[in-house]
């Protein structure tokens, strides 16, 4: 095989067909998109794939109800993620569809393949099944003895004839596949949830047949016409078939194995348990990575269709334009965490990023060299005073950090970084005056404030290409370069000393981004309903903490005390929250593990003051959003009438050290 260890290829699950496309879908496929954009700009070779997943019962029973072919259904409703991935600019190299001809050939002769080794056998079945999830399960995993322990929906009894794949036999192959390779799941704690899964119970076999009398919807076994092929079975297969599995043995040499499967962590048991064991059972090697992100929940409930909070993608773009929702969902989630999703939050993090942040500094900068130099950039002309050095550091920083954001999938900390660096060209231009320096005649000193401010845009802009790569181009346009340019960036460029700038000829970019005024009642009428909810939540979860810890006249056990996590932590950023006097927003190393915290310490810190502290925090303290900024966390404080002391450690101790 080819060593494909410079190729990158990246998957998204396949989408049920008869689904409506949600966010979550979106949030997925963006996220493969700013990857594979990214690889693209480092000149990698990248495959990204995406598709649907068309067979199954759920399938069939949306047909008959609509009195259709279930072919004619998928025709009718595939077009709806395809629709969408044109418009939120998804650059996929392929879509498959698992009622493509390829797809199902290769999917049958792999299963001959398997059945001819032997590692298919028919047995009898009972089992119940949850037909919302296309899964069996055995009666001790349901719950209350009846509903699916994945969806609560009830699922129903079933005995019948079925082929069997030998899954049962790689159980321990597995366990140390999985322990001796630290990335094949990712995050960690994903890992170690498939290992804890794999350790409490002997794997049974995987049922991969249906009866046709009870679904004909699928891929039919090639040794039993009888039957057709479980639609998980089918589905996993389609990662391989998309890049030419028993089509094209030089294109599929290429690509495998994988570098991500992206997923959610729903489906983690069929992506780390079903699919590596097949891999294993038709010889070929295990994907890189397989990376679970959590949930998107929509203010602190789940998404459902029941409760009527499911948010649409395709609303919220044109609502608020294709970038900059593809903004909210990248610098809002943490991967593997779950995310919330309110319109007052998006709308939020619009103005504040988007609008107040880097659109102001482009429309500053561009709107100055305009007035003062004719539109031409101009070059340095003063040697570099402290302001310049400050300013540079924060560029230079977020552009180092990038691609390690990228490689670590710690994309919102990246795109962090980068408005960080925005946020530092605002108060340069703040410190300089360049508006006072042009009245004052100062012209060297403004060329010099200029050019800088101008190239942080420019290296601000490549960064965040991947992400918005429409604004980031017409920003680029703005700056002088032309539109192969401004839509080809590359990370070497910008990481270079080279001047690129000077003497480029600025084009008005009018308003990047134009502030969002929120008029829409509904946005305001949803925004109250789910703050209601909040507290009504809020008030139920004070209730059952004060249930939980007993208080007899004023004390606490021990073990009471146990319950809050008290641990070390190192400050690695800290920065104002704009617009809130009191607060800073600290980046902090608690062990290793990178995190957000908002503590209101401003009157009596400066950022810093607080760089490079030894901090006590609570870590176990739910995340919060303090005025729009996420908190992990909380910092302990000491406050008296005459000021307040940060609590921190005598001498040296290791960050992530429990405290108690
Ligand atoms: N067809 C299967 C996948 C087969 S892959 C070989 C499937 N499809 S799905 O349409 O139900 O879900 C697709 C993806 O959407 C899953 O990764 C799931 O985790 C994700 N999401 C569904 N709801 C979600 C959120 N609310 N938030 C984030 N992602 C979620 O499962």
């Amino acid at each position: 095989m080819i060593n494909n260890k410079d190729n990158f290829y990246i998957t998204t699950p396949i989408y049920y067909v008869n689904g409506q496309p949600h966010i979550g879908h979106a949030y997925t496929t963006i996220l493969a998109d700013v990857l594979s954009r990214y690889q693209r700009s480092l000149n990698k070779p990248t495959f990204f794939l995406t598709g649907t997943d068309e067979h199954g019962q759920k399938v069939q029973k949306a047909a008959e109800k609509e009195n259709m072919t279930p072919q004619e259904q998928c025709d009718k409703t595939f077009v709806r993620f395809k629709k969408l991935w044109e418009k939120l600019e998804v650059t996929n190299d392929y879509f498959i569809r698992t009622t493509d001809d390829n797809h199902k050939k290769v999917v049958q002769e792999a299963l001959q393949e398997l059945f001819d080794k032997d590692l298919i056998y028919k047995d009898e079945y009972e089992g119940f099944y949850c037909v919302p999830c296309e899964r069996f399960f055995n009666e001790q995993d349901l719950e209350n003895g009846i509903l699916c322990p994945e969806c609560q929906r009830e699922t129903q009894k079933i005995i019948e004839g079925n082929y069997f794949f030998r899954m049962s036999q790689y159980q321990d192959w597995l366990i140390n596949y999985i322990e001796e390779n630290p990335e094949f799941i990712q995050p960690t704690f994903r890992a170690n949830e498939t290992l804890g899964f794999l350790k409490k119970q002997k794997l049974s076999d995987l049922c991969i047949s249906r009866p046709k009398e009870r679904l004909s919807w699928g891929i039919e076994l090639p040794f039993d016409a009888e039957y057709v092929c479980y639609v998980w079975f089918d589905a996993l297969i389609n990662y391989i078939t998309g890049i030419g599995y028993k089509q094209n043995d030089e294109e599929f040499a290429k690509w495998w194995p994988a570098s991500y499967h992206l997923i959610g962590k729903d489906i983690l048991t069929t992506h780390t348990v079903y699919w590596p064991t097949m891999l294993k059972a038709m010889g070929l090697p295990m994907p890189k990575t397989i990376f679970a992100h959590g949930w998107w929940l929509t203010g602190r409930d789940k998404m459902s269709k029941s409760l009527g909070n499911v948010v649409n993608p395709m609303e919220m773009c044109d609502k608020y334009g294709v970038d900059a929702f593809r903004y909210f969902l990248l610098s809002e989630m943490t991967l593997g965490q779950d995310a919330s999703f309110t319109e007052e939050a998006f709308i939020q993090r619009f103005n504040s990023d988007l609008a107040n942040d880097l659109g102001n500094l482009l429309s500053r900068v561009t709107k100055m060299i305009l007035r003062n130099f004719d539109g031409t950039i101009p070059a340095p002309a003063t040697e570099l005073a402290e302001e310049e050095i400050e300013f540079l550091k924060a560029v230079n920083k977020a552009v180092e950090f990038m691609p390690e954001a990228i490689d670590s999938m710690k994309l919102d900390r990246g795109i962090e970084r980068a408005l960080a660096a925005v946020r530092a060209g605002n108060r340069y231009l703040e410190q300089t005056a360049p508006w006072t320096l042009a009245k004052k005649g100062e012209t060297d000193k403004l060329k010099t404030v200029m050019y800088y401010s101008a190239n942080a845009l420019w290296k601000i802009s490549t960064l965040l290409h991947s992400v918005m790569p429409q604004k980031m181009a017409e920003m680029l346009i703005a700056l002088g370069f032309n539109a192969e340019e401004a839509n080809t960036v590359s990370f070497e460029n910008i990481a270079g000393k080279n001047d690129v700038l000077s003497g480029k000829k600025i084009n008005d970019p009018g308003a990047l981004f134009q502030r969002i005024i929120i008029e829409d009642k509904n946005v305001k009428n949803n925004n109250q309903q789910q703050k209601k909810k909040q507290k009504q939540q809020a008030k139920q979860d004070k209730k059952q903490k004060n249930a939980e810890i007993s208080v007899e006249n004023g004390l606490i056990s021990i073990d009471d005390f146990f319950k809050t996590e008290l641990k070390v932590a190192k400050v690695l950023e800290a920065e104002k929250v704009p617009e809130a006097d009191k607060l800073l927003k600290l980046q902090i190393d608690v062990g290793g593990e990178q995190r957000q915290l908002v503590a209101g310490i401003a009157a009596y810190y400066s950022p810093e003051e607080m760089i490079g502290k030894t901090i006590v925090i609570v870590a176990n303290l739910k995340p919060a959003k303090i005025r729009g900024v996420k908190s992990q966390g909380m910092l302990l404080a000491a406050k008296d009438t005459d000021g307040l002391k940060i609590i921190t450690v005598d001498g040296l101790i290791s960050s992530g050290a429990s405290v108690g």
